[in-house]
């Protein structure tokens, strides 16, 4: 009796553990990704926005941010948070490659502005007010950072501005080498794993500073200048979302059908975009960061 409930206990566990990895739609760069984007983006930062970031992380984060980049994946279920799962992508209308904040930005009601796009722009703003000190009472700035943070993570992640219909690939079912997958997670994850495997002796350490290398002297170093480049901060959120849905078009979708298996030659060609799109995103949110809580000069005006 004993051994028969213990086995259908772990018959249960195994049915939970099975439906909540199957329920999540989009999960955003896989929590490697996120944790990439987010120390890169902290190396970067000037004395002013380092001194704030750490200030607002909390105690158990022993100021690292990217201990807490992958929490809006992890409470984006939880009733109290569940206005924060839209935010996370865009769908875009199915085969159009392009992206316009305002046909696209909004929620799946149609409420506007509720993506990741309108997200990055409102936590943005509400870190802003608060280093102005006009800050709303209600708003916790803690969880503005991380979101902040970690939407910066998503609006590169070239399948979190894709189709409507296919979900961002999620429903794309296909094999990734030898293991079921899909279109999306081969883009959230599959790459970044196959790539730390491969390469990288399976340490993100080393990943990380192969990335930092190609930042500060390798091979993005004359393209950083341009990737921060941004005024006006809306129209650099637009220019990051276009640029992820051409990706989306051109290296994610194209040629990729249902029950294919991707292997070797997909990962190879799409390896280096991946590992860019990371960069990206940590470069642009450390030049956010920094302007937001800088010397106030070269930052952003308070937009709303
Ligand atoms: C902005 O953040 C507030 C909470 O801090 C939330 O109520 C609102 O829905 C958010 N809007 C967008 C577009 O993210
Ligand atoms: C702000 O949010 C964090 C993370 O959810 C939480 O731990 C903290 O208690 C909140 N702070 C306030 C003042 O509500
Ligand atoms: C860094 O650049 C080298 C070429 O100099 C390349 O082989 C390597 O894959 C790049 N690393 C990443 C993470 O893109
Ligand atoms: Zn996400």
């Amino acid at each position: 009796m004993a051994k028969l409930w213990r086995l259908s206990s772990f018959g249960f566990v195994l049915f939970l553990g099975l439906a909540l990895m199957l329920l999540p739609r989009t999960q955003g760069w896989s929590k490697e990704g996120h944790i990439l984007t987010c120390r890169i983006a902290q190396g970067l930062l000037e004395p002013e926005a380092a001194e704030a970031v750490e200030n607002l992380l909390p105690q158990h984060a022993n100021g690292d941010l990217s201990s807490l980049c992958v929490w809006p994946d992890q409470i984006r279920h939880w009733y109290r948070y569940r206005w924060t799962s839209p935010l996370h992508f865009i769908d875009t209308p199915d085969d159009a490659c392009t992206y316009d904040y305002s046909r696209d930005c909004h929620d799946p009601h149609g409420v506007k502005n509720m993506c990741v796009v309108g997200a990055i722009q409102n936590f943005t703003s509400q870190l802003l007010h608060f280093r102005e000190g006009t800050s709303d009472r209600r708003h916790n700035m803690t969880e503005a950072l991380l979101f902040l943070s970690h939407f910066m993570g998503d609006v590169h992640q070239p399948m979190h501005v894709g189709f409507t219909s296919d979900q961002g690939g999620n429903t794309i079912a296909l094999r990734w080498f030898r293991h079921k997958s899909n279109l999306h997670h081969v883009w959230d994850r599959e790459i970044v794993l196959t790539a730390l495997k491969d390469y990288y002796e399976k340490d993100l350490d080393n990943l990380q500073e192969d990335i930092v290398g190609n930042i500060t002297d390798g091979i993005w170093f004359d393209d950083v200048a341009s990737w921060k480049e941004c005024d006006d901060l809306l129209p650099c959120l637009n220019k990051y979302a276009t640029e992820s849905i051409n990706i989306a078009c051109k290296w994610a979708y194209k040629g990729v059908e249902s029950g294919q298996t991707l292997a070797d030659e997909y990962f190879n060609s799409r390896m280096p975009i991946v590992m860019k799109r990371i960069a990206q995103g940590g470069v642009r949110l450390a030049m956010i960061l920094n302007k937001v809580f800088g010397e106030s000069e070269e930052g952003f005006a308070t937009a709303t």
